[in-house]
């Protein structure tokens, strides 16, 4: 894994933006692997920034979004369907017929978490997908527990994801019970994989993912077994890392590597 620790939550949002304008930019047909919840918003805007600077055109790129609440339709505001839309693919100008989710049709669940997988692989696979981080160590709505193995399915939320998440809604009681989501192994078949975390909440969390063991039960930890993950976070959500100077010193390293022979 390789660790950023950046001063500030803003210049994560930079750094994130910078990673996936560079991957459009070398390849505008990109396959984008995208996350919802507080921490890519400030991503999300430099990306709509950029567009209205002309410097990017996303119109060529498709897009997987990591999960789908159950028994919201598109049009309800706390659908992660209505949050992309709003935050970034309509001012950014993707094409909405290549943005996907995966079907939350009740009905039809199981047979569609199945399309979802093989959706991707038609594609040729996720480029380059972002994540944030729950409290406890989820990514997209992989719970603790949730195999390390996983592939896209129906996942009941924990009553701390629920809390967590509570804030976007009026109150508890409407956050939904189930949603659909990636699984861990889908996440894992991406080429690269930028993961953010911001603020001391995420602080534990973080420790977890980095320097403690893989474990189911801190579903990000398998993210150590990717060969191309960056890591970015500000300095509270790094103040539990035992190793942080180290992080730092090679950071520095690599940087320096990376504008003396950077390849355009
Ligand atoms: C939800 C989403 C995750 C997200 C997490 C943290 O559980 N399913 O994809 O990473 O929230 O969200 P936030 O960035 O708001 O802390």
């Amino acid at each position: 894994m390789r660790i950023v620790i950046l001063e500030s939550s803003q210049v994560v949002a930079q750094r994130s933006a910078e990673i996936i304008l560079d991957q459009v930019d070398r390849s505008p047909e990109s396959t984008l692997g995208l996350a919802t919840g507080g921490t890519p918003l400030g991503t999300y805007s430099e990306l709509v920034r950029a567009v209205e600077q002309d410097r990017i055109d996303f119109s060529g790129c498709t897009t997987f979004n990591l999960d789908e609440y159950v028994g919201l339709d598109a049009e309800h505001p706390q659908s992660y369907r209505y949050f992309m839309r709003k935050h970034l693919f309509e001012p950014a100008g993707f094409d909405l017929d290549h943005c996907h989710f995966p079907s939350v049709d009740f009905e039809d669940i199981l047979a569609s978490c199945d399309d979802y997988e093989a959706l991707i692989e038609d594609h040729g696979g996720i480029d380059l997908q972002l994540l944030g981080i729950g409290t406890d160590g989820h990514i997209a709505f992989n719970e603790q527990g949730s195999s390390l193995a996983s592939r896209t399915r129906i996942k009941a939320l924990t009553a701390q994801t629920r809390k967590d998440n509570a804030r976007f809604f009026d109150s508890i009681d409407q956050v939904p019970e189930l949603a659909v989501t990636m699984g861990i192994a889908t996440i894992l078949d991406a080429q690269k994989i930028v993961l953010m975390a911001t603020g001391l909440g995420k602080a534990e969390a973080i420790r977890a993912t980095v320097e403690g063991p893989v474990s189911a039960s801190i579903p990000a930890s398998a993210l150590q077994l990717h060969p191309k993950v960056t890591v970015l976070l500000d300095e509270q959500a790094a103040s539990l890392l035992e190793r942080a100077d180290y992080y730092r010193d090679v950071e520095l390293i690599q940087r320096r590597l990376e504008t003396s022979v950077a390849p355009k």
